[in-house]
């Protein structure tokens, strides 16, 4: 099992670029089935997420060149032979090749994308769309999430503002001919980003970055060149591991409307830091009191990243006084407190959804895991202001979701090595 050994108390200095946004880029790489001529995607991070994500497309007939963070992809016709459905049911975003595939080739057949760590997490949004989308589901003996029937051009009301899910509505529409409109659509910045996507392919998605979307579908898209929109859950992670080491680093490749409610929430806490361009600076806050949190509620978009509570949580544990964080999306969301405490960390969850984080506590070093991808990012920040060494396991999560996260960790002056066994 391969391991993160972190030694604790080292400030950041430096300048860090963060990699394409994985949340954009998964749902892109599925668009491409939408044409069959050949795409070519730029920044596409290099994780996990991604060569499984490639994979499943390779399965389905794809021919793909990955290089240097450029893909190219082109799907002329699919056959699922070849699909490697384990691998499919290891990441739930594979549920994203379903609105694709039902509206270029009039089929779904993808094992059910089913739960995962971050709890139940049901697929009944995507039921909801290909139902009202017109597409029959087809009930078989295995767990399957199969649909039959091209899609009709329909007024969805969306029942929660699921990201996937209204990727999923809009990839269909796309290519469905004559105008759907999508209400109760999520605006997350990917969500928008495969939207524009889509509009390169010679799409017409309207109101991207709002919660109504009208699609005009065409009845054929062509391919494009797509830069996919960098990674906001990695600007925040940097910036915190900046400001826990009380260290001073600038982060490249920012969009800062992405993270509105991130700085505003570390203003609050007293953290200083400057805004410019398509960077931020985080300035040194090492003689600083950091205050409490009265709430730290997530959100949907533009709300505060449920992505980012994980990382924050860190913070909160070097703030003075008790924080409250209430994490509305995930129930499963608090799982890493358990090894959180193993470092000596105030944390207690009241509910599923409602935590109190008393500050400031000083961290040690422990033998941690990582419950899932933005656990994990948590569990390395703690480790960079523990006092000696954290070993860090089940790191295959970290990296489904960040791009050679402890390189440039590394390259701030962070001492963290892997460890492969
Ligand atoms: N939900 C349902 N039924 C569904 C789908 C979702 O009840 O069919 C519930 C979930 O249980 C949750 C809420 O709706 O309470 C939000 O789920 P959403 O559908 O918006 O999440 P998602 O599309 O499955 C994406 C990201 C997640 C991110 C969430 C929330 C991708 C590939 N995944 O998931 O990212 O946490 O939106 O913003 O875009 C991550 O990157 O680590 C990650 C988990």
């Amino acid at each position: 099992m391969n391991q993160f050994i972190v030694e604790g108390g080292f400030p950041l200095k430096g300048n860090v670029s963060v990699s394409g946004s994985k949340n954009a880029a998964l749902p892109i790489l599925a668009a491409t089935l939408l044409t069959a001529e050949q795409c070519t995607i730029h920044n596409v991070p290099d994780i996990r997420d991604t060569h499984t994500m490639l994979e499943l497309l390779a399965g389905l007939g794809s021919k793909i060149e990955f290089e240097k963070n450029t893909v190219k992809i082109q799907t002329k016709s699919i056959n699922y032979k070849k699909f490697p459905g384990q691998l499919a049911c290891k990441m739930r975003a594979s549920v994203l090749l379903a609105g694709p595939l039902v509206a270029r080739f009039g089929e779904i057949k993808l094992p059910y994308p089913g739960g995962c760590v971050l709890g139940a997490r049901p697929v009944d949004t995507h039921d909801f769309v290909f139902k009202s989308l017109g597409s029959k589901e087809v009930k078989g003996k295995m767990p399957e999430f199969h649909y039959k029937g091209k899609p009709k051009p329909v007024a969805i009301i969306m029942p929660e503002m699921s990201v996937t899910g209204t990727e999923n509505a809009v990839m269909a529409a796309s290519l469905t001919h004559g105008q759907t409109k999508i209400s109760l659509a999520a605006l997350e910045p990917h969500v928008q980003d495969v939207c524009h996507f889509i509009n390169k392919m010679g799409g017409h998605v309207e109101g991207i970055g709002t919660h109504t979307l009208t699609v005009n579908g065409e009845k054929k898209l062509h391919g494009a060149e797509y830069t996919v929109t960098s990674d906001y859950l990695e600007v925040g992670t940097f910036a915190l591991a900046g400001i826990l080491t009380g260290g001073e680093i600038t982060i490249h490749n920012v969009q800062h409307d992405h993270l509105d409610a991130f700085w505003n929430a570390l203003r609050e806490i007293g953290v200083p830091f400057e805004l410019s361009g398509t960077s931020v600076k985080i300035k040194s806050s090492k003689k600083i009191k950091l205050k409490s949190l009265k709430r730290l509620q997530t959100n949907i978009f533009p709300g505060f990243p449920t992505d980012l509570q994980p990382p924050f949580t860190i913070l909160l544990t070097q703030a003075n006084g008790q924080s409250y964080v209430h994490e509305a999306l995930f129930e499963g969301r608090f799982s890493y407190f358990s090894e959180l405490k193993k470092m000596g960390a105030n944390v207690k969850r009241i509910t599923e959804h409602q935590a109190l984080i008393n500050g400031p506590t000083k961290l040690h070093g422990a033998r941690v895991k990582s419950c899932d991808i933005r656990a994990g990012a948590a569990m390395i920040l703690a480790s960079l202001i523990a006092k000696g060494k954290t070993t860090i396991t089940d790191i295959q999560y970290i990296e489904r979701g960040y791009e050679r996260m402890a390189e440039k960790l590394r390259e701030l002056g962070a001492h963290i090595i892997k460890k492969v066994d």
